[in-house]
């Protein structure tokens, strides 16, 4: 068995590992910057564009046609104007805009930077102080954003290739920023939707416009699936979203939470758990430590152990285009019409 696939063999996949961060620098100091807030504005003279954001210009020309080389700006002469990739997720105008992703990957490079000390330990070191009401408010407000970004995106590509049938109820577990129901509900009309998250999550939700449009088909549940899930006894749903809560706790945990949901699920009902798989390339492999340097048990699965969990049907997993899993348990007879 290989270790992923292809695995790394050449020189050029070593200096992939080695300089990995230089990417990502320097797109993070480009958004610090506000080059691409400027930049969304239209097209501008590299050397005003430096006097603007405080750059040298000298070295802040090199920095842009940097930029340019990397394909995150395009060039004529003297101007600089935005590439159609960051039209597309760095501009704020964009449904795809990442503003929220970027910042809040700030902190989490500072994570990463005690991957040491936390092997070491452990235990988790990074972020374990206690926060203020307030330093927690704004955490957890940046943590949803971020979850956010990625979420509109991927709930697309999730139920681009589901097909519910005309109505029904679906119940989004640890549901977030909400963006993969809200998704949902914008396209199935007759379905009916349940909110499920931690009370200060579904507090946020319940006074967020962005459900305005779904309120007359929408529940929220404001639950703990660590223990208490009593709230969800007359739930009989359709679908039940798992998405990317799986990976907050350790498998004793996880096995409870799932057993607890299978049991808010109708007879021909169908569990989808969305997240990164630790057998599915090299992300979810990061994602493990990510975990590890960020929550206090959380991991990622294999499709084994999720299916070992489960006490359903186990179908089969969907790698969606920008790389995480969904994976679909039923005991229904047939599963095929569920699929575009
Ligand atoms: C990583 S976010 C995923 C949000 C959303 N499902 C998505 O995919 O974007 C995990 C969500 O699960 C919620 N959560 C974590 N542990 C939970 C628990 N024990 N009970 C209920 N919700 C929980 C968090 O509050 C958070 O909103």
């Amino acid at each position: 068995m290989t270790c992923c696939d292809p695995p790394p063999r050449s020189y050029a996949d070593f200096q992939s590992f080695l300089t990995a961060y230089r990417k990502s620098c320097a797109l993070m100091t480009a958004h610090e910057l506000g080059i691409f807030k400027i930049l969304a504005k239209g097209p501008k003279n590299a050397g005003k564009l430096c006097l603007e954001t405080g750059m040298d210009i000298s070295y802040g020309t090199r920095f842009l046609d940097t930029l340019h080389h990397l394909g995150l700006l395009d060039k004529q002469e003297d101007m600089v104007e935005l590439s159609p990739f960051s039209r597309r997720f760095l501009c704020e105008k964009s449904e795809e805009y990442q503003g929220r992703s970027l910042d809040f990957e700030k902190r989490l490079i500072e994570s990463w930077q005690q991957l040491l000390a936390t092997l070491c330990r452990g235990k988790r070191v990074y972020g374990t102080g206690k926060k203020s009401p307030d330093e927690y408010k704004k955490a957890l407000a940046a943590y949803l954003g971020a979850m956010d970004d990625a979420a509109r995106i991927r709930a697309r590509e999730l139920w681009d290739r589901i097909k519910p049938g005309d109505y029904g109820v679906i119940l989004d577990a640890g549901a977030g920023s909400g963006a993969f129901l809200i998704e949902f509900m914008g396209r199935h009309p007759r379905w009916k939707g349940v909110f499920c998250d931690l009370p200060d999550v579904v507090n946020r939700a319940v006074s967020n416009p962005v459900f305005s449009p779904f309120m007359d088909r929408m529940d929220f549940k404001a639950v703990n699936f660590l223990d208490d899930t009593t709230c969800l006894d007359v739930v009989r749903a359709d679908i039940i979203l798992c998405s990317n809560l799986v990976h907050c706790q350790g498998f004793e945990e996880t096995e409870g939470l799932l057993s607890r949901l299978v049991e808010a699920l109708s007879k021909q009902g169908v569990l989808i758990i969305h997240d990164f798989l630790k057998n599915h390339g090299t992300r979810g492999a990061l994602y493990d430590l990510h975990m590890m340097l960020n929550t206090y048990n959380g991991r990622t699965y294999t499709t084994d152990e999720l299916r070992t969990m489960v006490n359903l049907e186990f179908h089969h997993v969907l790698t969606l285009p920008s790389g995480s899993c969904a994976l679909f348990f039923s005991n229904r007879d047939s599963m095929s019409e569920f699929f575009v």
